[in-house]
């Protein structure tokens, strides 16, 4: 059962957990967006304008992270007893995990309506094709690459679900596993922020270093002027950069998604923590 007000906890906690994430951890995100471009690094800007689209990051987060929790909660809710019937054979634990996989891969997919729009957007600001967030985002409603302002705006949409995806069935079970194995005897519901951050830190960083490839692929794909098939992408840039291209960024993005997975969670954890325990109310 779905409670308009545990409904409104996972609405403000997503929401202060995204904000502050993408805050934190803004300019390494730039250095792996230019580390992953085409020409490498310097030639993407080097050092220079860190915070260059950091105001499409600011507006996309709170509604993508938020998307992403009310699908995700609500999908747990569901899937915890429905699973039970389904699969009558599957043990609790992995009919657990199952649930936590389908529930966070129907999550992503819900917040890629707003992240993959402001990707775009920041990832070509970050490589300096654009001065601004906002002259970003013109250039496509203005139809100036010609390729329509619809299909301009989830250029990648595919490719960014195809690393959403296994990113978060690696993720989320293995959070939930160390926070259940963490928590022991405590209630799950109660576990402290920062044991909840720890595990964050953990899966994050595991799934980002392993999901590196999906990444570049999706980040050249925003990057380039014409639109590209992505098989053909992959094989052009195997054949003209080499293996090693796939995981360009890997540092930044391994370092960033650890920290900014602690971060997430303990903050996501600690707002929803407080809110239940303000108005009585019990988490999804
Ligand atoms: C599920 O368990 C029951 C009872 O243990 C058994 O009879 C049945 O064959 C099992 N079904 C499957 C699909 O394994
Ligand atoms: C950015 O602004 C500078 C100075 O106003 C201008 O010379 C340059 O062409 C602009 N770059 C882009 C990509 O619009
Ligand atoms: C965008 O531009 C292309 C090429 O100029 C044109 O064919 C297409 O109809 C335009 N789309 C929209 C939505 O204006």
């Amino acid at each position: 059962m779905v409670t308009s007000s545990a409904f409104v906890v996972s609405l403000i906690s997503g929401a202060a957990a995204g904000t502050s994430t993408d805050l934190a951890f803004f300019p390494i995100d730039t250095l792996k967006t230019r580390l992953q471009a085409k020409g490498g690094f310097f030639q993407n800007g080097g050092f220079r304008g860190l915070y260059k689209g950091l105001g499409s990051a600011v507006v996309a987060s709170a509604p993508s992270a938020s998307l992403f929790f009310i699908t995700y909660d609500t999908c747990k809710t569901y899937f915890k007893f429905k699973l039970p019937i389904l699969f009558p054979n599957l043990s609790i634990s992995n009919s657990n995990h199952l649930s936590h996989m389908i529930s966070a891969s129907f999550g992503e997919i819900m917040a890629c309506m707003v992240r993959v729009p402001a990707e775009i957007i920041k990832q070509r600001t970050q490589s300096l094709q654009f001065n601004s967030s906002l002259e970003s985002f013109k250039y496509i409603l203005l139809n100036k690459s010609g390729e329509g302002v619809f299909k301009g705006l989830y250029r990648g949409w595919g490719t960014t679900i195809m690393r959403e995806i296994p990113f978060t069935i690696i993720q989320f079970p293995l959070y939930e596993h160390l926070k259940l194995s963490w928590a022991k005897n405590e209630n799950i519901d109660k576990i402290s922020p920062i044991k909840g951050a720890i595990c964050g830190s953990i899966a994050g960083g595991i799934a980002a270093a392993i999901t590196t490839p999906l990444d570049v692929l999706k980040t050249r794909l925003m990057l380039n002027k014409e639109r590209i098939n992505v098989f053909k992408l992959a094989k052009n840039l195997f054949i003209e950069e080499g293996f090693k291209v796939f995981f360009s960024g890997i540092g930044p993005r391994t370092m960033w998604i650890s920290a900014g997975g602690a971060i997430f969670l303990g903050v996501y954890e600690t707002v929803s923590s407080f809110l239940v325990a303000n108005n009585n109310i019990k988490k999804l």
